[in-house]
């Protein structure tokens, strides 16, 4: 190993070396429009796990692609040394739709406006997925004798639906010491997080038909029901909307607080109610106390609603009654909450209070505690402190990575979070952006990462 590769000022050099082929690389995957919700974009996930595989080709590296019963992983390495360690970076390379009118440009064309990178996916997540794999290279560079692996999943913003059996089915060849994420936010810039946990999710629909078409609400009105009228009231009887409170009868119960060693973690973490509200321009919240917000986010569970179809949307209004109606919502759950246990909670309330109305359940993924201890955690807050000259703390993230619990699960290894992304980066936003401070400390942070692990006696 030569450490002298290895210093703060020769990875920023590495780094600046690298930004033209960083930049190539992160463009060819990001004008990929590799949308896993969408069917039409099937194709061109496939299309994207294939220029993942060529990427690793490309600079030195071995990749497959692994077949599941959905989209495939892309599976690249560095190194085949069974005497050294193995760790492995766990990235997605599927996107949400980009659809928002708000896009100032084309989202699926690779944006360059000095240092920031605009398209659907910069952030979220091929730009921490291109940036670990440089830190990689970096690494191999300067001999860290450490078996770098890349697990990259293309199903991840459908909730990883085949994560598991594909899994299953490459387990023998997915075998490592640890695995790092890096598919999280800090809380603004600046302020480097990690979170010691995650959130869970469940979603379902409810649906109510109680007629055949539209009817005329002056010759019907009054006397016909409206099924649209009568969801809302449904949604009012599960959750109070103003405050967010959900009013389903044990809803609460298995809620772990967090702990009084967590709330001052949280409390020196450097959030504030003013930034969050800038990075994310929200114009309301429901509190502005920034405990109070914290709780809400990381630690407490939630009943969202996301959507409302049915009656008459266009200009104007039209005076009939709607047929039929569907609300779809879900549930951001906090450990110790159980999935199933939420949902029948849920099923059974709905069923007691308006039994005509159809219940549908959809994905779900369980809530994730974390490692905040450990040689593989104190490296993660070193590389940090090391790339980025700031302390990390451990809070959590609201938002949900179901192949989290699936890795510890079937791999039986701990899971870390390496993350590079900012509020300001506008995940699943319009104009969603990733940018070269991130980028380049990013390099620093999962070299000094990769060299500090290979020496964690296994
Ligand atoms: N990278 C996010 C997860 C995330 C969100 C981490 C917010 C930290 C903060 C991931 O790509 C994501 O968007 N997950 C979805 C999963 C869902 C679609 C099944 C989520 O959380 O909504
Ligand atoms: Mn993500
Ligand atoms: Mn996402």
């Amino acid at each position: 190993m030569n450490p002298a590769l290895l210093t703060r000022d020769a990875l920023t050099q590495f780094a600046s070396e690298n930004r033209e082929s960083f930049e190539h690389e992160l463009k060819t995957l990001v004008e990929i429009p590799s949308v896993s919700a969408d069917p039409a974009h099937q194709g061109d996930v496939r299309r994207c796990a294939e220029a993942a595989r060529a990427l690793f080709e490309r600079h030195g590296g071995k990749a497959e692609i692994l077949e599941t019963s959905g989209n495939p992983f892309v599976h690249g390495w560095f190194g085949e040394d069974p005497s050294q360690p193995t760790i492995t970076v766990y990235n997605h390379m599927d996107v949400q739709p980009a659809n928002e009118p708000e896009w100032t440009a084309e989202p699926f064309s690779f944006v360059v406006d000095g240092d920031t990178y605009r398209g659907r996916g910069s952030t979220d997540d091929k730009g921490p997925a291109v940036t670990a794999f440089f830190g990689a290279l970096a690494a191999r560079r300067a001999g860290v004798p450490l078996n770098i692996h890349f697990l990259w999943e293309t199903e991840e913003e459908i909730g990883s639906p085949s994560f598991a059996s594909g899994l299953n089915l490459h387990q023998a060849r997915l075998k490592t010491d640890a695995i790092v994420v890096s598919d999280t936010v800090w809380i603004t810039r600046g302020k480097p997080s990690t979170p010691a946990g995650l959130r869970g999710l469940k979603g379902f629909r409810l649906t109510l038909e109680t007629a055949d078409h539209d009817l005329h609400s002056g010759v019907v009105g009054g006397a016909a029901r409206n099924p649209l009228a009568e969801l809302i009231k449904v949604v009012a009887a599960m959750m109070d909307g103003e405050t967010g409170k959900v009013k389903i009868p044990g809803f609460y119960d298995e809620v772990v607080k967090p702990s009084k060693q967590e709330l001052e973690e949280w409390a020196n973490a450097g959030f504030s109610v003013e930034t969050f509200k800038k990075d994310h321009m929200i114009t309301g919240m429901r509190t502005e106390d920034p405990l109070k917000v914290m709780k809400r986010v990381w630690g407490r569970p939630t009943m969202e609603v996301h959507g409302v179809v049915g009656g008459y949307t266009g200009p104007g209004i039209k005076s009939a009654v709607p047929p039929r109606a569907e609300v779809k919502l879900s549930c951001r759950l906090v450990p110790a909450m159980d999935e199933q246990k939420t949902i029948e909670r849920i099923r059974t309330f709905v069923a007691k209070h308006f039994p005509d109305v159809q219940f549908h359940e959809e994905h779900g993924l369980a809530p994730f505690s974390g490692h905040v201890t450990g040689p593989y955690a104190e490296a993660i807050k070193d590389a940090y402190r090391f790339a980025f000259d700031a302390p990390c703390s451990f809070t959590r993230e609201g938002g949900s990575i179901g192949a989290v619990k699936t890795m510890e699960d079937l791999l039986g290894c701990q899971v870390f979070f390496l993350g590079l992304s900012l509020p300001s980066h506008g995940y699943h936003a319009p104009n969603e952006n990733y940018d070269w401070e991130q980028a380049s400390g990013g390099m620093a942070a999962f070299a000094h990462y990769f060299q500090t692990v290979s020496a964690i006696k296994h």
